[in-house]
């Protein structure tokens, strides 16, 4: 539980979190339903889902655990409408599920680069259609697109997840200009660096390494909580998030 999430101020409010399993998704799951969110939480590890879910309701909040696979739009569609059953329409949506593959271009197996588009962006775009009608029903909503520095950026080895963080910046900005006027808000989360396991399982074989250096997860909710509380007829589009220093190569 973090101490500096802002005091219960979403207590009307159903919230959606993808990729809450672990890492910055779980952050901000927690961090929504510690504001009073009722925060449907969504991974495919539904055992790691249950354990939040338990320790949170033990706490007094409003969770529930559901299976989802954002690769598929059938697992989304499921989730969305097991979602809408048990919490209503959701008034927040995160889309935070995010792999990363890293590899020589040449090296990419096809179906290996499609899964990195998959999950990032067509998962983005299946949750954010789902989303939306629901918020269109409540005249109003937030969508956070957890992103990445990546997306504006270029490293070797990254062309399957730098590509696919461009692309989740385009959706980000091209979708907010489709629903502005609807009163729902759309912002764009970039971290750099974040302490989680994202790292070790985007690298095979690379040995677990000091990342104290990074930025906590909890940084990232706590972002995240700051651009869904802004007043009413402000839409916070864009935070970047970045660690201060990097270690020494
Ligand atoms: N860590 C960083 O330095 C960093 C920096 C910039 C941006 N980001 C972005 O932040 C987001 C979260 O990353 P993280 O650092 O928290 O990584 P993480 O600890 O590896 O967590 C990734 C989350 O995404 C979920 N996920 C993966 N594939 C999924 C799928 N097909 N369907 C549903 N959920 C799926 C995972 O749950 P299951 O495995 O249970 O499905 C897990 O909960 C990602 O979009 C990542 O690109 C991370």
């Amino acid at each position: 539980m973090s101490p500096a999430v802002p005091a219960r101020t979403l207590g009307n409010k159903t919230a959606w979190v993808t990729g809450a399993s672990r890492g910055i998704g779980r952050a901000i799951a927690v961090a929504l339903a510690e504001a009073g969110a009722h925060v449907v939480l969504g991974a495919r590890n539904l055992d790691q889902l249950r354990q939040t879910e338990e320790g949170l309701r033990a706490a007094g909040a409003r969770v529930e655990a559901l299976a989802l696979d954002v690769a598929s739009f059938e697992s989304c569609e499921a989730f969305a409408r097991e979602a809408t059953e048990r919490a209503g329409d959701p008034a927040i949506l995160v889309n935070n599920a995010g792999i990363g593959i890293f590899r020589p271009v040449e090296n990419f197996e096809p179906d290996e680069f499609e899964r990195q588009f998959r999950v990032n962006v067509f998962g983005t775009y299946y949750m954010s259609k789902l989303a939306l009608p629901g918020m269109r029903r409540l005249g109003a909503g937030h969508i956070v697109n957890v992103s990445s520095l990546a997306g504006e950026s270029e490293a070797p080895m990254g062309t399957a997840y730098f590509a696919s963080k461009h692309a989740v910046h385009g959706f980000t900005k091209c979708l907010l200009q489709d629903v502005r006027d609807q009163g729902i808000r759309v912002t764009l989360v970039c971290p750099g660096s974040v302490d989680t396991r994202f790292h070790i399982d985007s690298h095979p074989g690379m040995h677990e390494r000091d990342q104290s250096w990074m930025v906590p997860a909890d940084e990232i909710a706590r972002a995240v909580l700051h651009a869904i509380n802004a007043p009413a007829g402000t839409c916070v589009s864009r935070v970047d998030v970045r660690p201060l220093s990097k270690p020494r190569k």
